[in-house]
């Protein structure tokens, strides 16, 4: 959890300045709010961040998700390409779309394979949304050589991967549209908050006007502004978007410090050649986020998480066997599977190509089964980190006491 790591005097000024005025709300009352604009502002720092032309911020990263599809033109009857390993707000966006998912297998890069890509492509095809997992980038090249080849939408479900980036090019430029989540958990944060990217103007229009009710946002007389479309509220409010201000301005420093740490922590892992790393297609564009690495077996894998919290690894840092996670993977989403809603879905009415409940992706499933993923911090010490790569490697030595090299 990085960003909640630096919480500090920063974020505590940018707050008091929305205090100052009580003006919470992002649009209008110019001469309320003592010249603050803080989720303009926070949209103008992270276009320059992402080296884009568009931000538009959001109430999370799954009304992100909901805005971009709704902009993309994904409605009722598109399927929409997405992995199995994700968070499920990838998922919800898609069905609040009137749109069908369609799993394709992960490989070992933890993001979708281009070629399970290829494999569930229908006529009905209109999208595919990369999931770049865990703070780093999936092969994209190649889905956007599909892409092109299918007439496909790609969209960029870069909630957890902001700051990472292929050959120089920031995650969530290279689709038709990006997608952030600054829930508590990623590497910035602004408790809650969210916001798509784009360099199209009309999809950056359909974005701000979606995520407020269809306004367009033109002078400043609220009640009186145009509704070009209908949209919904999917509004950060100001006192969210100040923290982010502040957080998105530590960036460079976690990312060099998560690379950093995530180094050493690695570095103790590679003394053992039964593990084997995520496949992260351009390593200098990894934001380090997460260390994610494959044992040869569940079981290992299993006896690996065991021998870590006898270690006290997790009282250190986080331990992720994401195989048995409830939010992150399909094989727990009985919810979904089932499809128990309240609101009745389009996709209950109809016959999705996949039956859902009895789904089974083997190649992503294996690979679930025997990976982990450490959390890399900000904050550690010299010592801490030591202290946590000594507690990994008594965990590892006993897992693996006859082949250390
Ligand atoms: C891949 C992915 N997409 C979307 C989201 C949703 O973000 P939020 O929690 O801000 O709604 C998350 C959050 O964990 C995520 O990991």
């Amino acid at each position: 959890m990085p960003g909640v790591e630096l919480f500090g005097a920063e974020e505590r000024k940018e707050v008091n300045d929305v205090l100052e005025s009580g003006m919470l709300f992002r649009y209008n009352h110019d001469h309320l709010r003592n010249g603050h604009w803080k989720a303009r502002e926070f949209e103008a720092e992270l276009a320059k961040f992402n080296q884009v032309k568009y931000a538009h911020t959001c109430s999370s990263g799954s009304t992100a998700v909901a805005t971009a599809m709704a902009c993309c033109g994904i409605g009722v009857g598109d399927e929409v390409i997405v992995p199995p390993f994700t968070y499920i707000a990838t998922i919800e966006g898609a069905l609040l779309a009137g749109a069908v998912p369609v799993f394709a297998e992960i490989d070992e890069s933890l993001c979708l394979s281009p070629e399970g890509i290829r494999k569930v492509l229908t006529p009905h095809t209109k999208a595919i949304v990369l999931v770049h997992m865990c703070g780093s980038m999936g092969k994209i090249e190649e889905i956007l050589q599909i892409c092109a080849e299918h007439n496909l939408i790609l969209v960029e479900d870069t909630a957890q991967a902001l700051g990472a980036s292929y050959k120089g090019k920031m995650a969530g430029t290279f689709g038709k549209m990006g997608c952030f989540s600054f829930d508590f958990f990623k590497i910035i944060t602004c408790g809650e908050g969210g916001a798509v990217i784009t360099n199209d103007e009309q999809l950056y229009d359909y974005a701000h006007q979606y995520a407020d009710h269809g306004h367009d946002h033109i002078g400043d007389n609220r009640g009186m502004e145009g509704h070009p479309i209908i949209g919904f509220n999917y509004r950060i409010g100001e006192m969210n978007a100040a923290i982010g201000v502040a957080q998105l301005r530590k960036i460079d420093y976690i990312m060099a410090q998560q690379r950093k740490h995530k180094k050493a922590m690695k570095e103790c892992l590679a003394q053992y050649p039964e593990i084997s790393f995520r496949y992260t297609p351009d390593e200098s564009g990894d934001s380090a986020t997460f260390l994610d690495f494959f044992l040869p077996d569940e079981a290992t894998a299993r006896s690996l998480v065991k021998a870590f919290q006898e270690a006290g690894v997790p009282q250190l840092t986080g331990v992720q066997y994401w195989y048995d996670n409830n939010y992150h993977y399909i094989k727990n989403w009985e919810h979904f599977r089932n499809m128990q809603t309240v609101a009745k879905l389009y996709v209950e009415t109809i016959t999705p190509p996949q039956d859902y409940k009895t789904l089974f992706l083997p190649q992503t499933d294996n690979l679930m089964s025997r990976l982990i993923s450490l959390v890399v911090k900000v904050a550690w010490t010299e010592e801490q980190l030591s202290d946590l790569t000594q507690k990994m490697n008594t965990a590892l030595e006993k897992v693996f006491s006859k082949t250390l090299v």
